[in-house]
Order: structure tokens, then sequence, then C-alpha cells
């Protein structure tokens, strides 16, 4: 592929990303490859590392899929995937040409042995003919009830092991709906596949500034001396959408903000907020002490959910000029549903660090805007001697923010003098866009952890312990939840932060949520 050393030497995002040209050649199996998520992200993601990164010469895709297609159809969907969605645009012909070999489709349903063993056929085939050497990944990209049984077909045609060469399996989130079915399907592909073979997914691990989060506490020393309970006040962790359910209604429904969000993404960005400075950065450090976090979570059960959550759904309203229905009218939505669209939790990780500092989750549909952060805020001052320096009588206390999406960046808001003969002080930020520092374009988060599970790095994606955790700690939650009556599912117009019951959540502890 000559044109690639010339994309590469004028791309300084390549810097951006780790390179070894080690890399080996390998298969990418997707199962669910006609999906959404395929569409959106795995295509568009692997096309701009074909673009920009080194990905071996002979990479190759198989999509195996119900759907009557053939590669050609394949191929014609997965440019439309790419021009679509694609980071870069347009579409480099040579790049693209090149990337299209290697796409194959198979037609398959996933419970017939004999679409594995054409898979087999197919993959040996490959091996001779684009030097992929035996290295596999297989990437579940399907509802997740078809996870059990490809598991087993794919242990049942000898394809979770391979003499010649590497495999891994990516699976996607849900990863389970509860602690028993995480736990069974944890299970039920130990039983397959080595811990070391198996790569859970959390898209947020992989975006830029969420492992920026490690960097900024333990790359630098002047953050952690102070990165704890005698400093810090509380801890709100915020992801607001401003999308709806975007055709999913099936899907939702069964999941609610709980699962979607929280098992998953909020406990991991509260995992590397509070986790204790590995040994070192690499899978195993990184998760022991992730791990500990989500042991250390003071269990919420019985009668103290309903004083520490706040559950919502959205109703009729308008976001971003446009009129939209509530919860109940959607498609696919109970008009009875209990599903939550909004939940704020307090909580309280029982370690020394920690003890005694609460930490605020949030996170909804239809809110105002997309905005997600993790806002640190400080305590006071021990003795204010400004004594007339403001009228309220209060100094704003000071607040770190780490944005994660969008304006990517870190802001501290500290008190200054206001220019003028007497003493006024005023909240004034200091502020880092990654934008303006780095002048380039970051990659999408499914990029950099393909790359990882090609490199064979899982320190970006969820252990066994890890998943199960996160879901031990949301049990108690939702056991606590589908008891409780009605009246504990409050509402909220679209378009709006929240319910009010989640603002007197916070204000009767003497602190308000953040307006990002
Ligand atoms: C997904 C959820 O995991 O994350 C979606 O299923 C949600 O409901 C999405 O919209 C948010 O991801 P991002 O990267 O857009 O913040």
């Amino acid at each position: 592929m000559p044109q690639r050393s010339v994309v590469e030497a004028q791309n300084p995002f390549r810097e951006g990303l780790r390179i070894k040209e080690s890399l080996e050649p390998c298969v990418m199996v997707i199962f669910g490859a006609t999906g959404d998520l395929t569409h959106r992200k795995l295509l568009p993601a692997l096309y701009n590392l074909a673009l920009e990164h080194p990905l071996p010469a002979g990479f190759s895709v198989v999509a195996f899929a119900r759907r009557p297609y053939t590669d050609e159809t394949f191929r014609q969907q997965a440019l439309d995937s790419i021009n679509q969605y694609s980071r870069q645009k347009p579409v480099n012909p040579q790049v693209w040409e090149s990337f299209a070999a290697g796409l194959h489709y198979l037609q398959s349903d996933f419970h017939n042995p004999t679409g594995y063993e054409q898979l087999n056929e197919l993959l040996n085939k490959l091996d001779q003919e684009r030097g992929t050497s035996g290295n596999r990944i297989f990437y579940l990209s399907t509802p997740p009830s078809q996870y059990p049984e490809i598991i087993q077909n794919l242990g049942a045609a000898g394809l979770n092991r391979n003499r010649k060469g590497w495999t891994r399996i990516i699976i996607e989130k849900p990863f389970g709906h509860d602690v028993a079915s995480a736990h069974e399907l944890n299970r039920q592909v130990g039983k397959v596949f080595k811990e070391e073979q198996i790569y859970r997914i959390d898209h947020y691990l992989g975006k830029e500034t969420v492992q920026n989060i490690l960097v900024f506490r333990l790359a630098n020393g002047i953050f952690e001396p102070v990165w704890n309970r005698r400093y810090i006040d509380h801890v709100q962790i915020t992801v607001a959408e401003n999308l709806g359910l975007e055709g999913r209604g099936g899907y939702y429904e069964e999941s609610g903000a709980i699962r979607d969000m929280i098992q998953n993404h909020m406990l991991q960005l509260m995992t590397l907020v509070a986790m204790e400075p590995p040994i070192a950065f690499d899978a195993n450090s990184v998760r022991d002490e992730k791990v500990k976090v989500l042991h250390a979570l003071q269990p919420l059960t019985g009668r103290d959910v309903l004083t520490n959550t706040i559950r919502a759904q959205y109703g009729p309203g308008w976001v971003g000029g446009r009129e939209v229905p509530g919860y109940l009218q959607e498609n696919g939505v109970s008009p009875t549903s209990m599903t939550e669209t909004y939940v704020a939790i307090k909580t309280f990780i029982d370690n020394w660090r920690w003890a005694g500092v609460p930490f605020y989750l949030r996170t909804g549909k239809h809110l105002p805007k997309r905005v997600s952060e993790v806002a640190i805020q400080f305590k006071q001052a021990p003795l204010m001697i400004f004594k007339n320096s403001d009228a309220q009588g209060q100094v704003e206390p000071n607040v770190l923010t780490l944005r994660i999406q969008p304006d990517e960046g870190i802001s501290l808001k500290f008190g200054a003098k206001v220019p003028g003969t007497d003493m006024q002080i005023r909240a004034v930020n200091m502020d880092f866009f990654y934008g303006s520092s780095f002048v380039r374009e970051q990659p999408e988060a499914y990029e950099r952890l393909l790359l990882d599970c090609m490199h064979g790095d899982s320190t970006l994606f969820t252990r066994r312990d890890e998943v199960e955790a996160a879901w031990v700690f949301v049990q108690g939650i939702l056991d606590e939840w589908k008891s409780a009556p009605r009246e504990t599912m409050h509402t909220y117009e679209s378009g709006t932060w929240g319910p009010q019951a989640a603002d007197e959540f916070i204000w009767r502890e003497g602190r308000r949520w953040r307006r990002p």
C-alpha cells in the first residue's frame, strides 16, 4: 500500500496513536455486521486506522450476519457507512480500494454450525491469501441474547484457539442485565476463552479525555497531594445527552439509564478519578486498582436507595428547537413503563482516601445539551480573612473540571481580585483546551480500542471481576426500585436539566448541580 506513507507523513494525528510497526496482520470477524454499531462506529474506525495508521497489510474483515449480502454488497454498505460517519472525509480512493479488498461477507444464522465451518474455511483461506497468520479477533456486536450461542459455536468449531496465531474476542456492552446474567455470561465465555483472550469493551475508556484523567493525576506532581478527603468536598460526574432513544425503544425499555450508562461508562469514569496510583500502566495493575474502588463502594440497598437516588422519565418538551414526545409516547415504549431515562445517585467510597466524600453521578436523555464532565469541588479556605470581599458572604469554592466532551479540556475555577480600590473577589477560570493546545483531531474511541486489541493490550477493557463488581453495586438499586411505588419515578420536561426532585436531592445537602 504505497499511498500510506504519504498519508502518514501528512498526518500529524498519527502521533496521537501508539505506533508499533510490528503489529501483526489479523482478521476481524464481526458478528452482527449489518447492525448499527458496525455501520456507525466499527467500519469508520477501521477505515480511519487504515488511513492514518499502519494497519498491517493483509488486515481483513469478515462480516458474519444473516442478511443475504455478497462481498460486493457489503463493500458498498461499508463505503456508505464510511462516507457518512468517517472522521476523515472525503474518502481517499486509494486507501479505500486496498481496505475494501480485505472486506468479506459470510451469510449465516448465528445458531447454524455449518456457518462456523464455513467461517473456519474462509479464515484459513485468508491466512493463505492475505497472510493473516491465524490471528483472529471475534467481535460480538449482536443483540446480547445471542452472545452465548455464538461463543458456544465458536468453541464447538475449534475457533477459540489456533495453533498458528492468536485469538481474541471483543464483547460489546451490555455485558449482562444484572449480577446473575453477567456472572453467567462470564462463566460461559470463560469456558471457551481464557480471560486474557477476552476484551469487554466500554467505549468511554477509549476516549482521549477519559484516558487523560489518569495522565492528569499521575503524570503531574501537584494534583495527587490534594486528591483526597482532606481537600475535596465532593465530586460530580455528569453525562448529559440531548438525544432521546434514537429508534432504540425496545433496547432501552429493558435497560434504562442505570444499566445503559451508570453500570458501565459512569462507574468507569468514577474508578479512574478515585483509584489509587497503580504500580505500572499495564492491564492488570490498572484494573486491580479500579476494581478496588468498585469493591469499596458503599452498597446502596433497602431504604437507602430511595434517599440516595432519583430516577425520572422525560416528558414532552423542546430539545434543540425541536418538539419531542415524552418517553411514554415513544415507539416501542409501554405507556405504563417504569424505565428511567434520568438517574442521579449519591454514593461514597469507603476507603482512607475518600471516606465521607460524596460522589454524585447523574445522567439523562433529552437534557438541554450533550456534555460529559467530572467536576471536583474543593473545600473552602479554612478562614476568610477578606472580610468585606463579598457582599453575599460567600467566595465560590475552587472547582476543577475535566471536560470529557464536547469542548474537551480542563479548567480550574478560583477566586481573583476584581481590579479596583476595594477588595472584591470574583471567580475566574484557568482553562486548557485540547483543540487549541494540540491542534489535532482526536481519534474516535473505537479506533483506539480496536488497535489496542490488535496489540493484545487489555488495559482499556474491563476485566471479569470489574464488570461483576459494578453490577453488584447497581443490583442493590435495581432491587429496591423494583418494589418502590410509582411516585418514586419522577418526570422532567424534555430539554430541562432533570426533575426538580434531583435539585432538591442535592440542595438539602447544601450543594447544587453544576450547569455545564
Ligand atoms: C452508549 C449508550 O453506550 O453510549 C447510549 O447505549 C448513549 O444510550 C451512548 O447514547 C453515549 O455515548 P457517547 O460516546 O455519545 O457519549
